[in-house]
């Protein structure tokens, strides 16, 4: 895909601006909703590729859309030196930061939109992102996969849970433009999430699946069936 130069980015970025920080942070504000992802559990896929050793907790994570830090924690829980959690959202940052709290772990959180932030390059063993991909307008796409790779040691890991198609609203890139709205997020066909990630060459796609449904009460795990789970790995060699 070809690149979008800076303005048009900002001008698409306007056009597409129902669901901006303030917005999160009113999503966040009652933390008694009852939004499946407002627990405590996290991910089964992510516990899942850390049991199975496909993950390595060591070095450096990082969590992009981080919401209250329930994957964070896992991260830091099992053995990461650092992990980093960035959300757009105050609100979410500081719920993550009383859940880190209340864990007796250390996280480096930071509100910031993700398009905005300093990353060093080639910093992250692992890279997780769950549900802030299928929140993206189609024109910022290959700038995430892009900072995604930019962000991530060759060899390190991009886990991410997103939108199946009957998760998603239903909408086509042109109609997101038309509505000027997501519409609540984007479902993805197994097709089009290997046409994004392993088109790019930049990503090889390790393992491609639908989550796993949970009841978390029970299994202290997060899984819902209309998601996916996926794991890519950055690879070595690269050109922009
Ligand atoms: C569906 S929620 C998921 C939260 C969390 N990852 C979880 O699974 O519990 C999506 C999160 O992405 C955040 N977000 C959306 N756009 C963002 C952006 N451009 N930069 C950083 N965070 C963003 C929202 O504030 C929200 O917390």
């Amino acid at each position: 895909m070809k690149p979008y130069p800076p303005q048009d980015l900002a001008a698409l970025d306007a056009l597409l601006a129902d669901r901006h920080s303030a917005w999160w942070d009113g999503f966040y504000a009652d933390r008694a909703r009852p939004v499946p992802f407002f627990g405590s559990a996290p991910d089964e896929c992510l516990h899942e590729w850390l049991a199975d050793g496909l993950i390595a907790p060591h070095g450096t994570a990082l969590d992009l859309g981080c919401g209250n830090g329930r994957n964070a924690v896992l991260l830091a829980r099992s053995g990461f030196a650092e992990v980093t959690a960035v959300d757009y959202s105050q609100a979410a940052i500081s719920w993550a930061t009383q859940r880190a709290s209340e864990a007796g772990v250390s996280l480096r959180l930071q509100q910031a939109s993700v398009f905005d932030l300093a990353l060093a390059t080639g910093a992250y063993d692992l890279v997780y992102d769950s549900g802030l991909f299928h929140h993206l307008p189609p024109h910022r796409r290959d700038s995430y996969l892009q900072l995604v790779a930019a962000a991530l040691k060759p060899g390190g890991h991009f886990g991410m849970v997103c939108f199946r198609p009957e998760g998603g609203s239903g909408l086509s890139d042109a109609e997101v433009y038309e509505r000027r709205s997501l519409g609540g997020g984007l479902g993805y066909s197994e097709p089009a999430l290997r046409e994004i990630w392993e088109g790019s060459t930049l990503f090889r796609i390790r393992q491609l699946r639908q989550m796993k449904p949970q009841r978390p009460a029970e299994s202290g795990l997060f899984g819902e069936g209309f998601l996916w789970a996926m794991l890519a790995q950055r690879q070595w060699e690269w050109h922009q």
